[in-house]
């Protein structure tokens, strides 16, 4: 190891934090030093990490005095409050809130697609919204091979997307429902065992949810493409870890279903999951662990003569979350 980083993550006790800590772990990345913050309520926690117990201490203004690293990862205030101060202590911050995601001066990056973007950061590079960032892993092929007019996507989010205490919830109330007693809600604003509903983003004036909004926003800022038209609609689904999307893109050159699969066989960061006759496509349970996006159900639209179908899954809160933001400084720290 040539040379160490000393690594701070806020919000180390939540769903991020935690495969944070291992996604750091499975890369080997170079840290010296671990810096993990979270609230008062876990002050006196302790996670392990490389072989080692490391004390979890409270979040203050002080907690970035020589850290190279800081991912941010409890929530948009945090953020907004704490981040500036780690940059000013010197550190880079990478955030996973959506709290600079849209700033002019901030790059929002999934490195397979816009790797460049971060070169020109000034102290804080946004980690995107995880649908969005599963996205776009699989739309820059398409654009880069046959252009992108249109997009039209059906996402099928899990629990952990709102966070550990919502996957706690769903196991909390598929017990309850399954013991016949009263389903409890705390978290989610509808029961998520055994049912499917509406993002529980708020619902903007546009009619659409705001994951729906920031699929749209997010999705043109990281490819470049301010014009694109993007036609979301965001669900959760009972399912723990790994989102899924229904795609469809509308492309300026007809693209056959056979290179359509071998341009997702060549992308980076995606995996080829399409066996017709063995009916074994994508799945959020095998997708559940895995650093790529896995991608099948390759179709031609069939309601539409440049039309492509495809199924996507990957894990939230990896490539939606903890493995982008990892990716991210291994390309800093390789520059
Ligand atoms: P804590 O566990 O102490 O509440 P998740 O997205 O899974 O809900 O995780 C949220 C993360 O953000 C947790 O690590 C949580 O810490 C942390 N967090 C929440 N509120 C604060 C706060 N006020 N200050 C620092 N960390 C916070």
């Amino acid at each position: 190891m040539s040379k160490g980083y000393h690594v701070a993550i806020v919000g180390a006790t939540g769903a991020v934090g935690v495969e944070l800590l291992h996604v750091l772990e499975r890369r080997n990345f170079p840290v010296s030093k671990l810096t993990l913050l979270a609230s008062a309520r876990s002050t006196g926690k302790k996670l392990s990490f490389a072989g080692s117990h490391v004390d979890v201490r409270e979040l203050d203004a002080a907690a970035f005095d020589g850290v190279d690293f800081a991912f941010f990862s409890a929530g948009a205030t945090r953020s907004r409050e704490y981040a500036p101060i780690a940059v000013k202590a010197g550190a880079v911050v990478v955030d996973n809130s959506s709290a600079f995601r849209m700033h002019g001066d901030v790059p929002l990056v999934v490195p397979e697609v816009n790797a460049a973007a971060m070169m020109g950061h000034k102290g804080i590079i946004a980690n995107p919204n995880c649908s969005a960032a599963i996205l776009v892993v699989t739309l820059q092929p398409i654009q880069a091979a046959a252009g992108i007019r249109r997009v039209i996507v059906s996402t099928y989010q899990a629990a952990s997307g709102a966070g550990a205490k919502a996957m706690a919830e769903l196991e909390r109330q598929a017990r309850e429902v399954l013991d016949g007693k009263p389903v409890t809600k705390e978290v989610l604003p509808h029961q998520i065992a055994f049912n499917v509903f509406n993002h529980n983003s708020a619902v903007a004036e546009n009619g659409y949810n705001e994951e729906e909004n920031k699929m749209v926003e997010e999705t043109r800022k990281i490819m470049g493409l301010p014009s694109l038209q993007i036609m979301p609609t965001c669900v959760r689904v009972p399912v723990f870890r790994a989102h899924s999307e229904s795609v469809v893109v509308e492309t300026e050159r007809k693209l056959t279903e056979q290179e359509a699969r071998e341009i997702f066989s060549k992308a980076p960061g995606v995996k080829l999951v399409d066996d017709r006759a063995g009916n074994h496509f994508p799945m959020p349970l095998e997708a559940s662990g895995d650093l790529d996006v896995h991608v099948g159900r390759i179709r031609q639209d069939m309601s539409c003569e440049n039309g492509l179908a495809f199924f996507v899954s990957g894990d939230q809160l990896l490539k939606g979350a903890a493995w982008n933001a990892v990716q991210i400084a291994e390309h800093l720290i390789r520059k």
